[in-house]
């Protein structure tokens, strides 16, 4: 059984970008200019946001955060979006979700212009995507892609079975997995699926990403599965100095043994989507995608 180190191969991916950056500024290039909105003061969002000022910095992009209260309204919101679509010192930018309940996360996905959507959330993304067109594709299933090439896992012609019908993770990792390349045999499962234990059963490579903690235990995993498990749900913990813990879909101690391949919370997939999303900004900045 192997532990998929999300922390080693984001590190590795991080050195190159920041060297590809370096060799863009070299050039003469302003450095890549990602833009993140933050509405109100969601705390894991907070955190989010943070990592990613981080991760700009560590690889040489200029990174701003524009804060805003949580009683602004859309159409401030949707003025704020017209601007960075407009403004040429930037090449991306992202919405951090969730946004206050007033505020149409449609409306606002929709304003965003597809060439700066580095989160590759937006209809024209999402469709390119689906299509096998150059795009933008969102974060995290671009970064279980990643992790799956690293460790050079077989999926040709194997059943991938996705817990989780999601818009940003379930879906779009499905359509993916199924296409030219990667060539899985995809089965998505989630809240109204019969029997869910014996199908996750029947998968070679099980994607958990429902979004509910410890959900996936050891009965429902096949003997020599790929277990990649997307949950962060924080708990509160008395053993930690920010009072809360992370856990991720899976029982990890139980699932474990039963492995080829899996992934920790944390230090899995969730280190490689902020990489995935330094790369849609290089390649935004290189306007190399659309
Ligand atoms: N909230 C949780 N994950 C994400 C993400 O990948 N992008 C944005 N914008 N918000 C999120």
């Amino acid at each position: 059984m192997t532990i998929i180190d999300g922390k080693e191969v984001a590190a590795k991916l991080r050195k190159e970008i920041a060297a590809d950056v370096k060799d863009w500024k070299e050039q003469g290039n302003r450095p890549p200019h990602l833009v993140a909105i933050l509405v109100g003061n969601d705390g894991a969002s907070q955190t989010y946001v943070g990592h990613k000022e981080r991760a700009c910095s560590e690889v040489g992009f200029r990174s701003t955060v524009l804060r805003f209260e949580a009683d602004i309204t859309e159409e401030f919101l949707l003025g704020e979006i017209a601007k960075l679509n407009a403004d040429p010192e930037v090449d991306g930018f992202i919405v951090q979700l969730p946004l206050p309940k007033h505020i149409s996360e449609q409306r606002i996905n929709e304003a965003i212009d597809f060439r700066k959507d580095v989160d590759g959330f937006t209809p024209v993304n999402t469709g390119r995507m689906m299509l096998g067109l150059p795009a933008y594709l969102p974060a995290t299933p671009d970064g279980i892609l990643e992790l799956l090439k690293h460790y050079k896992i077989e999926t040709a012609g194997k059943h991938c079975v996705v817990i989780g019908r999601s818009n940003i993770v379930g879906r779009p990792i499905a359509n993916l997995l199924s296409q030219k390349g990667w060539d899985c045999t995809v089965t998505i499962c989630h809240s109204r699926t019969k029997d869910l234990a014996s199908v996750v059963r029947t998968g070679d490579i099980v994607i958990a990403a429902l979004g509910k903690a410890e959900f996936v235990t050891a009965d429902m995993i096949k003997e020599g599965a790929v277990v990649i498990d997307v949950g962060i749900t924080r708990v509160p913990s008395d053993k930690t100095k920010s009072g809360w813990k992370l856990l991720g879909d899976v029982k990890f101690d139980e699932v474990a043994p039963k492995c080829s391949y899996i992934t920790p919370v944390p230090g899995g997939v969730g280190p490689m989507t902020i990489i995935s999303l330094m790369k849609n900004t290089l390649k935004a900045a290189h306007k190399e995608v659309l």
